[in-house]
């Protein structure tokens, strides 16, 4: 989506997408990626999302990457995060003990800033882009992350004719066929979250999987 289409929704708070709780498969199989506590993680896209403060907690070293400043300052006032502002080129760092959120569009984030990261969360980002422009992000995120670094990327498959996303539906079929270029991909879990989300019942859609991958950049 074009940039003006998130700024708008962060505008009129209309962020369904932001979840009031860590999400419960980031729980489960984070530790699936043995990665060592003190990686730093990149979080693509990140919103406001409790994601981050759940792998703060494991000790991690967070950096996340969002467009919309309201977004960046709500994260650290619901949070009670006290933040100092620095700038690097034309994104402006918001950070805090162990997490930092570069503010501005992913496309122009430069590669230093991610350049000891070993780990990465993607949950609603590479879903939030229509397939016209998902190549690119998978390209620029590979870009972005060492070879070696282990990540997790959530996904969301459904009927495409159910809802004109975000969130866009992408199968496994697409992951293999797209991803496989820069990252070795395994399923870690697939799991039926249909009855969770009254959007997609209320549009008689009959199947909706959120999917799970383990993937190691090339
Ligand atoms: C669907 S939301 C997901 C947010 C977060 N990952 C979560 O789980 O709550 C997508 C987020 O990406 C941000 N975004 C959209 N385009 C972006 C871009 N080009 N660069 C950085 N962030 C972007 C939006 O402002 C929005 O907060």
């Amino acid at each position: 989506m074009e940039p003006s289409f998130w700024h708008e929704r962060w505008e009129n708070e209309q962020i369904g997408f932001h979840q009031g709780d860590v999400n419960p498969f980031l729980i489960q199989h984070w530790r699936d990626l043995n990665l060592p506590n003190d990686a730093s993680i990149f979080v693509p896209l990140c919103g406001k999302s409790l994601d981050m403060c759940f792998l703060a907690e494991q000790g991690h070293q967070v950096i996340g990457c969002e467009l919309n400043q309201q977004g960046v300052e709500q994260f650290f006032l619901d949070n009670n995060l006290p933040m100092q502002t620095s700038s690097h080129g034309t994104h402006p760092c918001y950070a805090t003990e162990q997490l930092a959120i570069y503010q501005g569009d992913i496309f122009t984030l430069s590669e230093e800033v991610t350049r000891e990261c070993s780990g990465f969360y993607d949950r609603a980002a590479l879903i939030a882009w229509p397939e016209s422009m998902r190549h690119a992000y998978v390209k620029k995120l590979a870009a972005l992350l060492p070879s070696g670094s282990q990540g997790m990327l959530i996904t969301l498959d459904f009927e495409t004719d159910v809802i004109s996303g975000p969130p866009f539906a992408v199968s496994e079929l697409w992951v293999n066929q797209h991803l496989s270029e820069f990252f070795e991909i395994q399923q870690l879990a697939c799991i039926d979250v249909l009855a969770d989300n009254p959007r997609f019942l209320n549009k008689q859609a009959t199947w909706l999987n959120e999917v799970i991958y383990r993937l190691v950049r090339k």
